[in-house]
């Protein structure tokens, strides 16, 4: 059984009482009779335990030295993996699905709206057996392949160097290149930086050949991923060598700046990121990656991204907020070795991994998107923007039809994900000065004794002044009413929207693809300098205040 402090306590104790008289069935009599008695109290305690939970919000509305939270925080990943870029994002030009030059015109328009401003590619774990050469020039001539990682699939190539890029100018968002260290060589990695960013010589040349003449700009560039892993399963001490050389051959052309990553540490491998601030520095390189997923583990089954218990929720969420220690750590450690800051913490891959769908390929990493699925975005997302003096970029795992995506589609039908929806209401925070904000929620506790709070939330101020509130209730069952306190005389709410559903189970499916979707908010008032707010259970609430 899960607990919850405070307010609920009574209430669980006795759905706890009567957990425990069903396991004991067989027990003393004794210990049966306690349990009744108790059991018995519980309840009489119930109506009272129910009553509405009360969670105080408080923002300082004026911080010294406020913290910009980077757009980048809500980054993007695109991997050739299942069908995230093949029939998530690409279509090709002579698709009867509507699309734009090849790219489907209703993903286009759903991550335009998401105001994406980074997107990583092609891997994951494809990019280390990625060659670039394979996908450019024109697509009938580009050489299948096998993708070794992911199902055995064929890789056609007809989406490369030009579509990728293409489509990261049609969306206004920054490139993040994964390159090859795995498989590939030094002089390919190098010769793929200038095909894409100088403006003349060889490589510039044959890009013009190949219908582009203006390099394009590319800031992020990924030097391996995972490469303790599917990345090559390297030793920390041999890949930082390995970086340091691979680096020095990727060159900033025509006025281009490379901000150069590290492959850096999973989870808990904090040894991987202290030997590559030990080995690199900071000045070779510009940030340094983490990868974390909401996984239950990595043996055996997952769980259904759709069909879980009460308890296995909570587990979630809790595992989802175990990444706020796991960030500390690793920043803790690169502190000692940068105290400057000059290199960052990009937290490059994360989100919800679960079982894959029934009757879908097991290499392909097709999950559906639930309630669940949001509530972890939010509360992980709140986490990020505590830290943003150091973590200054994140990418959920992935964008379409993998893992946790925002659109999933299925030949001419797409549907916006829960966690599009999230995405969708946290992107005024976008380059947003955060807020401090402290709230008084109790937390539950998961199986494994793992803490999350029940309520949540993270506010900014954005340019113009306006300041933008989210709150999260992850409780199942349990309504709540938030006093926002902005710490200022008055404030006026001039735009609130909720994202809810009858069930945390719920989810959009091809057949309905709108059964869990943000509405217009109306349950708040303003008294005096607070804002009272009813929350629903498991709800995330927007606020747009003026003050
Ligand atoms: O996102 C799916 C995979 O997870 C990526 O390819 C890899 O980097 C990670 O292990």
């Amino acid at each position: 059984m899960f607990h919850l402090y405070g307010l609920f306590d009574a209430k669980l104790r006795a759905f706890d009482t009567f957990a425990y008289i069903y396991e004991t069935k067989n027990t003393k009599t004794t210990d049966m009779k306690r349990a009744i008695l108790t059991a018995i109290m519980a309840l009489a305690l119930y109506p009272f335990a129910s009553a509405q939970m009360k969670v105080e919000v408080k923002i300082d509305t004026a911080p010294e030295n406020g913290q910009v939270i980077p757009k980048e925080i809500y980054g993007q990943f695109a991997e050739h993996l299942g069908s995230c870029i093949y029939g998530g994002l690409w279509v090709g030009p002579e698709s009867e699905i509507p699309n734009v030059n090849g790219y489907r015109k209703d993903v286009l328009d759903a991550l335009i709206e998401l105001k994406v401003p980074v997107m990583r590619w092609p891997g994951g774990c494809f990019a280390d057996e990625y060659h670039w050469r394979d996908g450019i020039g024109p697509r009938e001539n580009r050489p299948r392949m096998v993708n070794n990682n992911w199902g055995g699939t064929v890789e056609d190539n007809s989406f490369g160097t030009h579509e990728f890029l293409n489509l990261c100018e049609l969306l206004g968002c920054e490139p993040y290149i994964s390159g090859n260290v795995g498989s590939g060589t030094v002089e390919e990695l190098a010769k793929w930086v200038e095909y894409m960013t100088a403006a003349d010589g060889p490589m510039a040349r044959l890009r013009a050949e190949n219908g582009r003449v203006e390099p394009w700009k590319v800031k992020y560039l990924g030097v391996g991923n995972e490469s303790w892993g599917c990345g090559g399963n390297m030793l920390p001490e041999y890949y930082s060598h390995l970086y340091r050389r691979y680096q020095t051959y990727c060159r900033d052309y025509s006025g281009n700046q490379l901000y150069k990553v590290a492959s850096g540490a999973t989870d808990y491998d904090y040894n991987w990121t202290e030997v590559l601030m030990k080995n690199i520095g900071n000045n070779l390189m510009h940030g340094v990656s983490l990868h974390y997923y909401t996984v239950k583990g990595w043996e055996g089954s997952k769980g259904s991204a759709t069909v879980f218990t009460d308890q296995e929720y909570y587990n979630t969420l809790a595992k989802a907020v175990g990444v706020e220690p796991v960030i500390i750590r690793h920043i803790g450690i690169m502190d000692q070795y940068d105290p400057e800051k000059k290199v960052d913490l990009l937290l490059d891959e994360w989100g919800t991994w679960f079982d894959v769908e029934p009757g879908t390929n097991p290499g392909h990493l097709f999950q559906q998107n639930t309630m669940r699925d949001a509530m972890v975005a939010a509360l992980s997302l709140n986490i990020f923007h505590k830290y943003t003096e150091r973590l200054k970029m994140a990418n959920i795992a992935q964008i379409a039809n993998v893992l946790q995506s925002m659109v999933l589609t299925q030949g001419d039908k797409m549907v916006l994900t829960p966690t599009y929806h999230t995405f969708r209401m946290y992107n005024v925070h976008q380059d947003a000065t955060y807020l401090p904000t402290g709230c008084d929620s109790p937390k539950f506790v998961d199986e494994l004794e793992r803490e999350c709070p029940v309520v949540d939330a993270t506010a900014s101020r954005n340019q113009e002044g306006t300041v933008h509130v989210t709150l999260t209730n992850t409780s199942l069952d349990e309504t709540a009413e938030i006093t926002v306190d902005l710490g200022t005389a008055g404030g006026k709410v001039t735009a609130a929207e909720v994202l809810t559903s009858g069930d945390v189970h719920d989810y959009n499916a091809f057949d309905k693809p709108e059964v869990v979707k943000p509405v217009e908010f109306k349950d708040f008032k303003v008294k005096g300098d607070k804002i009272i707010v009813k929350m629903p259970a498991m709800s995330i609430i927007s606020l747009t205040v003026e003050i």
